[in-house]
């Protein structure tokens, strides 16, 4: 099968595309043929290996995982002999940190998998995983965000920030957003009650309270969150330095700060393929790479100005 591959830490300039062998299935996981990927700042970040305390994880001198990629949609071709809840053709999304995804097969997890509602298309699936479980994990499972309650999304126009915004509104909640000035009509659009551009307005010294604060974009300081928030939950990050010194500061104080890693589960993905079904959330696709550009897709997204997703596709290979 075809794959990009790495042997090296770097840029988009280190992945090959080659043949490879096809995965072979394993008991709790599914073969899934690819249809479609998106492409999460995750990718880059394990790409180049950085920050530096990721190779920990990912692999010290090289790369431990030949094929990266997280989302992807495709189609089930073969079961493990533990999965009961898919069968060979049903069409499904899911994401897997591992990495694996960009190619023609991957064989992932049952469990970081679920299927696609009917008539959904493959790349709007993909572009789901990372960013939707991820906003779906900030506002509910670590924001605990009840309907009524007053949210701040800052980053509000990005892959995450645009389903946090839509998923915030279906909650019931009263959501401010913050972007700027160019996305603020797309970020009315998908349903905020309040655009504040932070090209136009100091954030720092925006004097507004929340019941909570959603930072995708990481650069809120820990007096932002206590000025503003009753809660908060930190997602994103601009540098290491200015991240670890806001959760240094959350321990030395009272105000209820969460940071977290999202990881994907069957309930969560199953909620927002609800949500895509019924049509209270939207994916927005910026641009669609064919597969063939996958290290182009990556390189256009490290400017992390996407609005967004970027989408990747293996087959109807069209450019938006
Ligand atoms: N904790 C986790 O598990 C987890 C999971 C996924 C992602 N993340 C992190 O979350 C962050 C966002 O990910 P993503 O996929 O949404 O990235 P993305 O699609 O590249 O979006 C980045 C967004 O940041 C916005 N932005 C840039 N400068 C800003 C500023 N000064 N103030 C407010 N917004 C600003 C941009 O909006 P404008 O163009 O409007 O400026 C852009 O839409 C990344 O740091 C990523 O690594 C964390």
């Amino acid at each position: 099968m075809k794959a990009f591959t790495k042997n090296k830490y770097g840029g988009p300039e280190v992945l090959q595309l080659e043949e490879v062998e096809k995965p072979k299935i394993q008991d709790d996981h599914i073969l899934v043929k690819v249809e479609a990927n998106s492409a999460n700042p995750a990718d880059w970040h394990i790409l180049r290996g950085k920050p530096f305390f990721a190779r920990f994880t990912f692999g010290l001198f090289k790369p431990k995982d030949k094929i990266p990629g997280a989302d992807f949609a495709g189609i089930v071709e073969e079961v493990g002999n533990n999965v009961k809840q898919f069968k060979p053709g049903d069409r499904v999304f899911g994401e897997t940190l591992k990495g694996g995804a960009f190619a023609e097969y991957i064989c992932a997890p049952a469990n970081v998998c679920a299927i696609i509602p009917d008539g959904i298309d493959s790349k709007v699936m993909a572009s789901i995983p990372i960013a939707g479980v991820t906003a779906l994990q900030a506002l509910i499972t670590h924001g605990k965000l009840k309907a009524g309650e007053t949210v701040l999304i800052n980053g509000s126009s990005g892959g995450v920030g645009h389903f946090a915004v839509q998923i915030a509104k279906a909650w019931g909640a009263r959501v401010s957003a913050v972007c700027s000035d160019k996305n603020l009509d797309f970020v009315k659009n998908l349903g905020a009650d309040e655009v504040i551009p932070y090209d136009k307005e100091n954030i720092h010294q925006h004097k507004e309270k929340y019941d909570l604060i959603i930072d995708t974009n990481g650069n809120l300081n820990h007096e932002d969150f206590v000025r503003m928030g009753r809660r908060g939950v930190l997602v994103g990050f601009t540098n290491m330095g200015h991240m670890m010194s806001v959760l240094l500061k959350s321990v030395f104080s009272k105000f209820p700060l969460a940071q977290f890693t999202a990881e994907a589960n069957i309930k969560d993905l199953e909620i927002l393929a609800s949500l895509i079904q019924n049509e209270k959330i939207k994916v927005h696709i910026e641009k669609t790479f064919p597969y063939k550009n996958i290290p182009e897709a990556i390189g256009y997204i490290e400017a992390m100005r996407t609005k967004g997703k970027v989408a990747m596709v293996w087959e109807g290979l069209e450019e938006d």
